[in-house]
């Protein structure tokens, strides 16, 4: 059975039992600050467990995108040394909300493995919750029970401990007892020598778990404490890739057709065999697993960056691009390359990545380009440290090696392969104090402390109800509180609300909440999954009163002409530049808007021009908006409606239109009801923030007419000075050919001036015992013209010259001191000396060469002073 078949019998088994097919939400998590990445199947659910919302079909099943190299979840440093980790994965699952529980979902996971996929009924195990004082939680005797009737025994169950029996989220969320399916995939001389029982959760390659069935009944909550939930659901994950291997009886998830396609083009790319050399091979498996992660991470809007999610993706990368560099000498960017495999593989599961498979590769290559660049580097500095090896025992020091990570991004692994390669070691134990005192000194910045919900009222979902309403009457459902290095905020969720909570761009709304006694301040507003959170720095006086919620309207009236323009600006820009510009990223607020796309050269000024006429075209039309709300999501994309990827959209979404044939967007923002409110657009910047994704920003409104006129009154200001009214250009054009010949003429004059200073100063020879002595206080306009006048000088009087020269040069004095060669060489004269001595009268110091030496000083008033004392100086020099 390939892959794909294994997948949709999965899927075709749930239907059959009454479940919806839902689509895999995107391995991007946004509207969760406690996720980064999707890490299992029941994320997009979360809320239908706490009950903040009503699921819309009591089961459903999928395939779900996840990722887990953050977090509670973590498996990215054993990813390419085992057979069966991944950082990417699919998760295979079936749901209940508060429909079926253990004695549906255990006999239908048995019917399948066994019926369905044929996987042999001896080599299974399962386990059961064996219970957990420290919770105050029984074993699962339920499960046991059900177990012990399908397997017709109770050799092949196990109790299990917390840490695998009973499943969590996260730190807080929902929770609750699993029971996981093991198979044991080895030959049958192995089984026969220990008993697979006995290998169930011992890290053993081929024993593994493939299924997990949770039962959630419980929410953690932030002080550790087990709440129960008000209803009892089922939330399953399988390991897509490990069951593929169980199925087409293979020993490495990498030898199944989910890898294969991308093991073997690597290979063939590195022209090296896999199987042969346990290096290589871990390199091949790094590079094919990493390559889904960051495609798909991709192709859902993050792109790597230096924080958070984006941060994660840069070191898978950066991972792969260590391993491929080292193991399987590829020099130059690879892993772009491998993204056409991918995509054509997955193309009818995640058709995301097949739609936009030029930009994903584009943004890869441009990674790898700058980490190998950075890799080089990072080689040439080891270079240059071999000296401070030597001096250090051969050893890099702690704080070197940190540097070189933390500071120039070196991998420390490579360092100290590099240093074992050189013959070098470096102090890990001082590497890792340095790593331990930059963490401790980021989480002490970063450091916030959440408490838990305390429940006001009923705990009902909030009805928002801000496109219709900018105030409302609402009641306090509960609030937490917040404490961060230097606030405390609260975090409050009401019955009702008209604050618009941030999310696809557009700020969140400020306001006030009033009742009779108080009036607290609503800072912003954010969303955490379906919560609307409403952020103030006090609680309402009287928490269980009645408040009045009233945002900032005029705020809100600023952001969403905004939100409105960057909907015309993204049609037009899909007009202009063409169909390939997708929405990268934006914000919205009052000010501004910002809006990232894909695009691969610079948008040019015409066709920014183009670009913003168009949009005002659409302002003046004054188009009516027309907004459809629970429009079922194919009908949506049948109006022509923009989806994004990466988003996670509902069975009904919400279409915002101005003009059918003009600009259709899935959209939850708020907006004008005209476009005609927007008045004027005007584009401020156009940039590049990443490789392939271009910004442009752009004022509305008021903000683009004091933009507009303050760009005119700097024309004004311009036109007064150069006394014109028209033809600007011309003028300052004329202006600058004009300073230009004034400029070369007032070189040549003072060049001739140059001259005859010289010639003056000719006829200003003392003679002291020999010497030909000049020392004159001279007008000159630059140090540069000092120089020449003393080289032309000594030019036009080879022999036993000594000239001293004085000079206020940019209201400093300066001194320069030039002698003929052969008093140097014969008479022992040194201008260093001469010049140094001199300097004292102009409070300074100074030096050059034997021959030729300058001075500056502070005391312009000194210079007067210098022909005499050079006088003085040479006469007693030269008497000695
Ligand atoms: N949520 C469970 C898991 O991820 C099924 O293992």
């Amino acid at each position: 059975m390939n892959s794909s078949e294994i997948r949709q019998k999965f899927l075709d088994f749930f239907a059959s039992k009454n479940h919806h097919v839902v689509p895999s939400a995107p391995i991007v998590v946004k509207d969760d600050p406690t996720l980064m990445f999707t890490n299992a199947g029941m994320n997009q659910f979360k809320d239908y467990f706490l009950g903040n919302k009503q699921a819309p079909w009591p089961r459903v099943t999928d395939t779900q995108k996840c990722l887990r190299v953050s977090g509670k979840h973590n498996d990215l440093e054993e990813v390419g040394y085992d057979t069966y980790h991944h950082t990417m994965f699919e998760m295979l699952g079936n749901w209940s909300f508060g429909d079926y529980f253990k004695k549906d979902a255990l006999p239908w996971a048995w019917e399948l493995l066994t019926e369905v996929y044929s996987l042999p009924k001896e080599r299974l195990y399962v386990s059961v919750f064996g219970g957990d004082e420290k919770d105050g939680l029984p074993e699962d005797s339920e499960a046991f029970k059900i177990w012990k009737k399908i397997l017709g025994g109770e050799d092949r169950i196990l109790f299990g401990s917390k840490k695998d029996n009973f499943w969590e989220m996260g730190d807080t969320g929902p929770c609750g007892p699993s029971s996981e399916i093991h198979i044991d995939l080895r030959r049958p001389e192995e089984v026969a020598q220990i008993p697979g029982k006995a290998l169930v959760n011992n890290d053993h390659p081929q024993v593994v778990e493939i299924w997990n069935n949770v039962f959630i009944e419980f929410n953690r909550l932030a002080d550790g404490s087990l709440v129960k939930l008000p209803a009892q659901h089922v939330d399953t994950g399988m390991g897509f890739e490990r069951l593929c291997m169980a199925i087409q009886g293979k020993q490495s998830n990498y030898d199944t057709d989910v890898f294969q396609p991308l093991i073997q083009f690597v290979a063939e790319q590195a022209d090296v065999i896999y199987g042969e050399n346990e290096k290589t091979d871990i390199a091949i498996r790094v590079l094919s697993d990493h390559i889904r992660a960051i495609a798909f991470a991709i192709a859902d809007g993050q792109l790597p960056s230096n924080n958070k999610a984006g941060y994660v993706i840069r070191r898978i990368l950066r991972r792969a691009v260590r391993y491929a560099f080292t193991f399987l000498n590829f020099k130059k960017p690879f892993l772009y390359q491998m993204v056409p495999v991918l995509a054509d593989q997955l193309a009818n599961v995640f058709p995301e990545l097949k739609a936009q498979q030029a930009f994903v590769q584009r943004v890869i290559e441009e990674e790898e380009l700058a980490f190998l660049r950075t890799l080089e580097n990072g080689l040439k500095r080891l270079d240059a440290l071999n000296e401070s090896f030597v001096a250090n025992q051969n050893r890099i020091d702690g704080k070197t090696a940190f540097e070189l990570y933390d500071t120039f991004g070196f991998p420390a692994d490579l360092t100290a392969l590099i240093a074992k390669e050189k013959g070098f070691t470096v102090d890990e134990a001082g590497f890792e104090a340095e790593m331990l005192a930059q963490k401790t000194r980021s989480r002490n910045a970063a450091q916030t402390e959440q408490g838990d919900w305390v429940l006001v009222s009923e705990d009902v979902p909030t009805e928002f109800i801000g496109y219709d309403a900018v105030s409302t009457e609402a009641r306090l459902v509960k609030y937490r509180q917040v404490k961060a290095k230097n606030k405390t905020e609260y975090q409050l969720v009401l019955d009702r609300t008209p604050f618009y909570a941030e999310s696809g761009g557009q700020v969140g709304d400020s306001g006030f909440l009033e009742s009779d006694l108080s009036k607290v301040k609503v800072l912003d507003t954010k969303k955490e999954n379906d919560l609307i959170i409403h952020i103030t720095t006090d609680l309402p006086l009287n928490l269980e009163a009645p408040l009045l919620a009233r945002i900032d309207e005029e705020r809100r009236r600023l952001i969403q002409k905004n939100h409105s323009a960057t909907h015309l600006l993204h049609a037009a820009l899909r007009e202009v530049l063409g169909s390939h510009v997708a929405q990268k990223g934006s914000l919205v607020n009052e000010k501004l808007l910002r809006f990232d796309f894909s695009h691969f050269t610079k948008v040019t000024d015409d066709q920014l021009r183009d670009i913003e006429s168009i949009v005002n075209q659409h302002v003046r039309q004054s188009i009516a908006l027309d907004e459809k709300r629970n429009v079922p999501i194919a009908e949506a994309k049948q109006l022509g409606a923009t989806a994004l990827f990466g988003e996670k959209y509902g069975e009904f979404v919400r279409v915002i239109t101005f003009d059918k044939d003009y600009s259709v967007e899935l959209c939850g923002g708020t907006h004008v009801p005209n476009t005609g409110e927007i008045g004027i657009l005007k584009i401020i910047s156009e940039s590049s923030v990443a490789a392939g994704v271009r910004r442009i920003e752009a004022y509305t409104a008021g903000y683009a007419q004091d933009y507009i006129n303050q760009q005119l009154a700097q024309l004004d200001a311009v036109k007064e000075a150069l006394g014109v009214q028209t033809n600007l250009a011309a003028a300052i054009e004329k202006l600058t050919t004009e300073n230009n010949t004034l400029r070369k003429q007032l070189e040549q004059f003072e060049l001739k001036q140059l001259t005859v200073l010289k010639d003056f100063l000719l006829t200003k020879v003392q003679e002291i015992n020999g010497v030909k002595l000049i020392a004159e206080k001279v007008e000159v306009s630059s140090a540069d013209y000092l120089k020449k006048l003393a080289f032309d000088s000594r030019n036009a009087l080879p022999e036993n010259l000594c000239l001293i020269l004085a000079a206020e040069i940019d209201h400093k004095p300066q001194l320069a001191v030039m002698l003929s060669d052969n008093l140097v060489s014969d008479r022992k004269m040194n201008a260093i000396s001469l010049v140094k001595e001199l300097a004292k009268e102009i409070k300074g110091g100074g030096g050059g060469q034997p021959f030729y030496a300058t001075a500056g000083g502070k005391d312009i008033a000194g210079l007067s002073a210098i022909p005499v004392k050079a006088a003085e100086l040479l006469k007693a020099q030269l008497q000695n």
